[in-house]
């Protein structure tokens, strides 16, 4: 039922773990199955420096982690902040319709961890 792609990142899944110190952290709640991914990012020279990732959910939602974090490392967080669900399933060869709501998780998380950077320089600033 899965690509080969998808059975990859699940077997060995990529940025696994936490980033000490990061500059921005984004969780977020599947409320499809109550799962829970948190993102971490590390900013440099507005590029994604270093990335990870700790998924509590299904297969699919760590294949879609590890994706993610290969598509967004990196990358300015202009470019980081567009990656969407789809661009993360297409990356993965596919997922199947069920295992679509898994893949919010990876682009909602990542998403708040920008913003959880901004939030954090605007507050340096002050
Ligand atoms: Fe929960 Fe996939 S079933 S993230």
């Amino acid at each position: 039922m899965y690509s080969q792609k998808v059975m990859e990142h699940f077997r060995n899944p990529h940025n696994m773990g936490e980033i000490e110190g990061a500059d921005g952290v984004g969780t977020v709640g599947n409320p499809v199955c109550g799962d829970m991914m948190t993102i971490y990012i590390k900013v440099k020279e507005n590029r994604l420096e270093d990335i990870k990732f700790k998924t509590f959910g299904c297969g699919a939602a760590i294949a879609t982690s590890s994706m993610i974090t290969e598509l967004a490392k990196g990358k300015t967080l202009e470019e980081a902040i567009k990656i969407t669900r789809k661009d993360v399933a297409e990356a993965l060869e596919g997922l199947p319709p069920v295992k679509m709501h898994c893949s919010n998780l990876a682009a909602d998380a990542l998403r708040a961890a920008i913003e959880d950077y901004h939030e954090k320089k605007k507050g340096e600033k002050k």
